[in-house]
């Protein structure tokens, strides 16, 4: 390619063109040096609970079988026969005994062995069946019930990739002494726009609440987050915003889950259950994580968490002007099930397909993919400079750390994939 990834983020980060999200040499760059060699998020442990439990994963294009094998590890095979290639698995989640190709029923077990070729009774020669199993990810790991994927054997071990994005995960998985739970299936749809913007907007972007999404967001509720807010970057790329509350706020401005739907209409019985979290909290995850108000959180480098309305989401790229989105509703594991019902109407009614913030937000990505599109302002990079330099290290809080309005958790994502990229640009 002509095109040279130093040329497209400057020195600092402070300046990207607009061809990283459009350009089809770049996305095919992407594929290799991004999503060949990161830990990619497949599913929670809470979704395959029991041996054949499985679901359907991607990992960016590549479609994955999680499953529960019969000696209760995790496995994640490609869903294609290795006889012709179809997709052996249909369903998006159940619990089976044998994975069955629809074109020859060459069978599969929930591990993704080879069990079965109906044609070879027919045959002298058979077929080595050990050697046509489902191809296996090289990597698949687990921390506090999120399960990883990676197609690179010599890749970090999965807590060492996450480094203290752990500290910041734990302020909200390690909240809840039963864990937390993937409900049910994720809404999935399709987005005209690159994989990054969704991304780029979870990682950090939340000074764009009152001004977007005006008609839900009052003024003074961005207000407070100017005045609160911190955002973090625990390892370039990973990254997480939130208010950290003052020492003396009352239990119901500290409370996860008060602020929203579920908490506010909910009524008492819900009330006092998130009161009770908040009790718990300072002895579960010390001082200051439990006086955090979590927003958004990226991990490194498509995964999601909104904690403010408790979502998980991946975007996964389907080629440079097209995202899968997949987002799933998140509750404390050990919650009565009518409270799991009532928390989840504030992830359904703001996020997902049809949830209010959400079509804002990806209507936004629509137009910014548009943009990054007009060859004629090729000369105008954007900007990313907002707070250049001013972002610090703390004495409590692991990683740099600045206000809101600092976008260097922008920069560190983008000089991480400038680096990673160049590191496979020529071979
Ligand atoms: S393609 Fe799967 S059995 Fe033939
Ligand atoms: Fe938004």
């Amino acid at each position: 390619m002509t095109l040279r990834i130093s040329d497209l983020v400057n020195a600092e980060a402070s300046l990207v063109s607009r061809r990283c999200w459009s350009d089809p040499d770049v996305y095919a760059l992407e594929k290799r040096g991004i999503f060949g060699r990161s830990w990619l998020f497949l599913g929670h442990e809470s979704q395959i609970s029991n041996p054949g439990d499985f679901v359907q994963a991607y990992m960016a294009e590549t479609p994955i079988i999680l499953s529960r094998g019969t000696d209760a590890r995790i496995y994640a095979n490609v869903n294609s026969c290795t006889h012709r290639g179809l997709p052996v698995c249909r369903a998006d989640h159940g619990n089976t005994k044998r994975f069955i190709c629809p074109y020859h029923n060459w069978s599969y077990s929930v591990e993704g062995d080879l069990v079965a070729i109906p044609q070879e009774g027919a045959l002298c020669n058979k077929p080595d069946k050990a050697q046509l199993g489902l191809k296996r990810v090289s990597r698949v790991e687990s921390w506090r019930g999120l399960v990883f994927g990676c197609f690179d054997e010599q890749i970090e071990p999965l807590e060492s990739y996450l480094g203290d994005m752990r500290f910041y995960l734990d302020a909200f998985l390690d909240r809840f002494a039963g864990g937390i739970e993937f409900l049910g299936a994720p809404h999935r749809w399709v987005i005209n726009a690159n994989w990054k913007l969704p991304v780029e907007n979870q990682l950090g972007d939340v000074n764009h609440g009152a001004f977007l999404h005006s008609a839900i967001i009052p003024r003074e509720a961005q207000d407070l987050i100017e005045e609160l807010g911190l955002s973090v970057v625990p390892r370039p790329g990973h990254g997480a915003t939130f208010r950290l509350m003052p020492e003396d706020s009352p239990v119901d401005d500290m409370a996860w889950g008060m602020e929203g739907l579920g908490g506010m209409f909910g009524g008492d019985e819900v009330q006092e259950y998130l009161r009770e979290i908040q009790a718990q909290a300072a002895s579960r995850v010390g001082d200051i994580r439990a006086r955090m108000k979590g927003l958004t959180y990226g991990i490194y480098p498509n995964l999601s968490f909104l904690w403010s309305n408790t979502s998980f989401k991946v975007s996964h790229p389907r080629g440079p002007g097209k995202v899968e989105y997949w987002s799933w509703a998140v509750v404390p594991a050990d919650a009565p099930d009518h409270i799991k019902k009532i928390l989840r109407t504030n992830y359904s009614s703001f996020f997902g397909p049809g949830g209010i913030l959400e079509q804002e937000d990806s209507e936004v990505w629509i137009q910014q993919f548009q943009g990054s599109n007009i060859d004629y302002a090729d000369d105008r990079p954007y900007y990313y400079g907002l707070g250049l330099g001013e972002e610090k290290v703390h004495p409590e809080l692991p990683g740099l750390v600045s206000v809101t309005a600092n976008e260097f958790y922008a920069r560190h994502f983008y000089a991480r994939w400038r680096d990673e990229l160049q590191a496979v640009e020529d071979t």
